[in-house]
C-alpha cells in the first residue's frame, strides 16, 4: 500500500461543532453543558465511560420513549394501543446481564458471514439506485442516492421485497418523531398505532420463517439460540427496530462524507480510482473525521469522579464520540484528513462507539459504503461541488451530517 501521507483540511459545514468540542477538551474533563448535563469529550475518559456499562448505564429515565419530553397525558391509551408490542429496549438502553444475553443471540445472526453473503446484493442495489442519474452528470447526491441506500439494503437483508423500502423508512421515520419535539396527545396515538403495525408486519414474517427459514435476517433471528435460548417475538421486532434506525442516518451521512470530501479533493479522488484497495482505509479516515453519531448517552448510577469533576447519579451524560475522534492527545493533526493513519491509529477510532453496545452493524455499514464508493467513483470523474450553496447539514445534537449535497461531475 503506497504510504504517502495525503492531507486535506476541511473544516466546513454550517455549526461546526468541533472548535467547541475541542474549547471543552482543553478547559475540562467534563463540561456540565445543561443543569444536570455534562459533556465527556476527551478519548480516554470517553472509551472509559463505554467501557463501565455498570457504572454508566444506557438505560437513560424511564426508558419510555413517549415521555421523552416529560410525561403522556395518553400514557394508558398508548399501553393499551402497544399491549401486542410493549417496545421493552432489548439491546441499546438496556445493561447487562440483559443486554449481554440478546446481544450473544443477535451475533449469532449478524456474523461476517452473514454479511459477506450479502456483498452481491448490495452491489445490485447501488447499480439500481445510480442508475437513474449516473448519466446526468449531476446528482443531489443525499436525497437521490446516500439517504436511499441503506434502507434498501436492510429491506433486503431483512428479506422484504423492494416495494416495503417506503413501509420501513415510514415506520423509522415514526419511531424517531418522538424525539424531534413534544408531541400533541393525537399524534402520540397515532404514531403508538404505526408502530404496532411495524410489528404486526414483523411478528407475521417471524411465524413464516420460524415455519420456513430463508438464511435471511428475520429467519436468522426467529432461529438463534444459544443453550436452548432464543429471543421472543417482541425482543426480535425490537432488535429489528434498531436495526431499521442505527444503520439508516448514520450510513447515509458517511456516503455523503465521503463524496464531499472526495468533490473538494480531486487528487484524493483519482487515488481511489487507481487503487481502490485504499477505499476502506479513506471510509475509517472518514468516519474519524465526521463521525455520523456526534455523541451517546449513558446515566451514571451512582456518584463518580470523571478527571477530577464528580459527577451525581442519575445525570445525563453525554459522551462524545466525535469530540474524541478529534482528540490532539491520541491524533496527531487531528482537525486534517490523513489517508495513511491506518496502521498507526485511524482504526482505533470510535465512530461506532466502544464496549458492549459498540455497533453490531458495522461491517454491513462499511461494506455499503466501499461497494458504492468503488462503483461510483471510476464513473464520476472531475466531481466538484455545485451551486452557490452546494451542502446543508441536519439539524441535530446527536446526529451530523449532509442532508443534502449537489454535485457535478463528468461521467465516464
Ligand atoms: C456508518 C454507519 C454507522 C455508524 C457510525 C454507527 C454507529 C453506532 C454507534 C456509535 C453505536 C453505539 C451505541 C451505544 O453505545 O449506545 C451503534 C450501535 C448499534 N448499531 Fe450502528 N452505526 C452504523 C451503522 C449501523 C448499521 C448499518 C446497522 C444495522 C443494520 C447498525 C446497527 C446497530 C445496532 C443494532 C447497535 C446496538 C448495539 C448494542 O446496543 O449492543 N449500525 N452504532
Amino acid at each position: 500500500m503506497n504510504t504517502e501521507t495525503k492531507t486535506s483540511s476541511m473544516e466546513v459545514g454550517s455549526n461546526c461543532p468541533y472548535a467547541g468540542y475541542r474549547l471543552m477538551r482543553e478547559q475540562s474533563a467534563v463540561t456540565e453543558v445543561q443543569p444536570g448535563v455534562y459533556a465527556v469529550t476527551r478519548y480516554d475518559d470517553v472509551k472509559a465511560v463505554l467501557s463501565d456499562p455498570q457504572t454508566f448505564s444506557a438505560r437513560i429515565g424511564d426508558n419510555k420513549s413517549f415521555a421523552f419530553f416529560g410525561p403522556s397525558p395518553v400514557q394508558d391509551r398508548i399501553d393499551e394501543i402497544m399491549r401486542d408490542y410493549p417496545e421493552e429496549p432489548v439491546l441499546m438502553r438496556t445493561d447487562p446481564p440483559l443486554h449481554t444475553r440478546v446481544r450473544a443471540l443477535v451475533n449469532c445472526a449478524l456474523t461476517p458471514a452473514e454479511v459477506r453473503k450479502i456483498e452481491p446484493q448490495i452491489q445490485t442495489i447501488v447499480e439500481e439506485l445510480a442508475a437513474p442519474w449516473l448519466q446526468r452528470g449531476e446528482v443531489e447526491f443525499s436525497g437521490e442516492f446516500a439517504s436511499l441506500l441503506p434502507n434498501a439494503v436492510t429491506t433486503s437483508f431483512l428479506g422484504s421485497p423492494p416495494a416495503m423500502r417506503e413501509h420501513f423508512r415510514f415506520w423509522a421515520h415514526e419511531v424517531m418523531s418522538r424525539f424531534d419535539g413534544p408531541q400533541s396527545p393525537e399524534r402520540q396515538l397515532e404514531v403508538a398505532q404505526h408502530i404496532v403495525d411495524m410489528a404486526h408486519y414483523f411478528y407475521d414474517e417471524i411465524e413464516a420463517r420460524r415455519r420456513q427459514p430463508n438464511g435471511d435476517l428475520v429467519s436468522l433471528l426467529a432461529h438463534a439460540e444459544i443453550d436452548g435460548d432464543r429471543l421472543d417475538n417482541p425482543s426480535i421486532v425490537n432488535v429489528i427496530q434498531t436495526f431499521l434506525i442505527g444503520g439508516h442516518e448514520t450510513t447515509t451521512f458517511t456516503l455523503g462524507n465521503s463524496l464531499h470530501y472526495l468533490a473538494r479533493d480531486p487528487d484524493m479522488a483519482a487515488r481511489l480510482r487507481n487503487d481502490p484497495a485504499l477505499i476502506p482505509t479513506f471510509v475509517d479516515e472518514i468516519l474519524r473525521i465526521e463521525s455520523p453519531t456526534q455523541s451517546l448517552q449513558r446515566s451514571p448510577t451512582r456518584d463518580v469522579e470523571i478527571g477530577g469533576v464528580t459527577v451525581p447519579a442519575g445525570a445525563l451524560l453525554l459522551v462524545y464520540l466525535a469530540s474524541a475522534n478529534r482528540d490532539e492527545n491520541f491524533f496527531a493533526e487531528p482537525d486534517t484528513f490523513k489517508f495513511d493513519r491506518i496502521g498507526t491509529n485511524t482504526s482505533r477510532h470510535v465512530a461506532f462507539g466502544y464496549g458492549v453496545h459498540s455497533c453490531l452493524g458495522l461491517r454491513l455499514a462499511r461494506a455499503e459504503v466501499q461497494i458504492a464508493l468503488a462503483y461510483l467513483l471510476p464513473r464520476m470523474h472531475d466531481i466538484k461541488l455545485a451551486g452557490s450553496d452546494p451542502i446543508s447539514y441536519i439539524n441535530n445534537f446527536v446526529l451530523r451530517g449532509p442532508i443534502r449535497l449537489m454535485l457535478s461531475y463528468a461521467p465516464a
